[in-house]
């Protein structure tokens, strides 16, 4: 999919790469208004297993660990012959993400015909077998509304604004889907504007700030994750209920290393695996980011996130 839309954005002016829905920018190769309505007929389940997290958040990074989970859960429970595979996009499907269609002299360009139709899309949606791991970049308002009423489990991932702003700007200029931009300045001007896909990340976390005390929503930090994956990855299963044996745990955390994943990228993430698995660590915004723009983010962090986030993850 991501092949095929990164030789179709290549013809695009960076104008048409997207679209605002509901006053946000997604992405016209992998989002679709019609999607979103079709959405809100969505019938979660109450084993579902959501994880909400920003772009760039390390969302790829989550999505394998909880898809090896299920695979254990699965395994376990059904005694089912499944195993902890590596096709990503199969494994952990990106609520909101497909392939539209919307290509240039694609003459199936129309919303009957393109993969990701409304019916298509719940038809996907319905047919996964449970426990569903659906991945979304949404904010709450934005997720269909039987995921709140039927009690599925939401882990919310976050991260350090300024390394997603690092992430994401690296990210836009890697991928021609999404607009690029010549210097880190643009970007940051346009991160801060809410002039990026999906949205400005401080809104993302001031609206996800009021389930944060909801007992069926996890908060995780990347960086926590990142210090201490086995403590990360324990807590994750056991808040999902899904024992895990010593030897189930290292192994989820060894194939969810940054290391392994990156190896692993061509085969999950074809010819962009390098853009998805970048470098993988914390802090990286102290490469890019100048004074100013170092104070302006604390400023509307501090506006944004009071209960959010640890105070010191900023700093770190
Ligand atoms: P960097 O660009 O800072 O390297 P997402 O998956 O939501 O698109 O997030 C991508 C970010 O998560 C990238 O950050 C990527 O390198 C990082 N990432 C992906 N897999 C990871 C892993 N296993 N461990 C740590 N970071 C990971």
């Amino acid at each position: 999919i991501i092949d095929k839309a990164v030789i179709a954005a290549n013809k695009m002016d960076r104008d048409e790469l997207l679209f605002s829905y509901k006053g946000i920018l997604y992405p016209v190769t992998f989002c679709s208004a019609e999607v979103f309505r079709a959405m809100e007929s969505l019938e979660a389940r109450s084993d579902d297993i959501i994880l909400a997290g920003y772009p760039k958040s390390g969302t790829n990074w989550l999505g394998q660990i909880l898809s090896d989970l299920v695979a254990i859960f699965e395994k376990k429970t059904q005694n089912k012959e499944s195993s902890m595979k590596d096709e990503e996009l199969e494994e952990f499907p990106y609520l909101e993400i497909g392939d539209t269609g919307k290509y240039e002299g694609d003459e199936k360009n129309t919303c009957t015909n393109c993969p990701l139709s409304s019916f298509r899309f719940l038809k996907r949606m319905n047919k996964l077998p449970s426990r569903r791991v659906i991945v979304t970049h949404l904010l709450p308002e934005n997720l269909p509304r039987s995921i709140f009423k039927s009690k599925a489990k939401i882990l919310l991932l976050i991260r350090n604004p300024k390394d997603v702003a690092t992430s994401f700007y690296h990210f836009s200029n890697g991928i021609s889907t999404l607009p690029s931009y010549e210097t880190w300045d643009d970007f940051f001007v346009a991160f801060m504007t809410k002039k990026v896909p999906w949205g400005c990340y401080f809104e993302y976390l001031s609206k996800w700030n009021k389930y944060v005390d909801d007992e069926n929503v996890m908060t995780i930090t990347y960086e926590e994750l990142k210090e201490n994956p086995v403590l990360g990855v324990k807590n994750i299963a056991a808040f999902f209920g899904i024992p895990l044996t010593e030897k189930e745990l290292q192994s989820v955390v060894e194939r969810s290393s940054f290391q392994s994943m990156k190896k692993n990228s061509q085969k999950t993430h074809g010819a962009f695996g390098s853009v998805f698995f970048r470098k993988g660590g914390v802090s990286d915004w102290k490469n890019l980011f100048n004074e100013d723009q170092n104070e302006k983010m604390d400023k509307a962090y501090e506006e944004h996130s009071d209960k959010i986030t640890p105070e010191d993850m900023l700093f770190s």
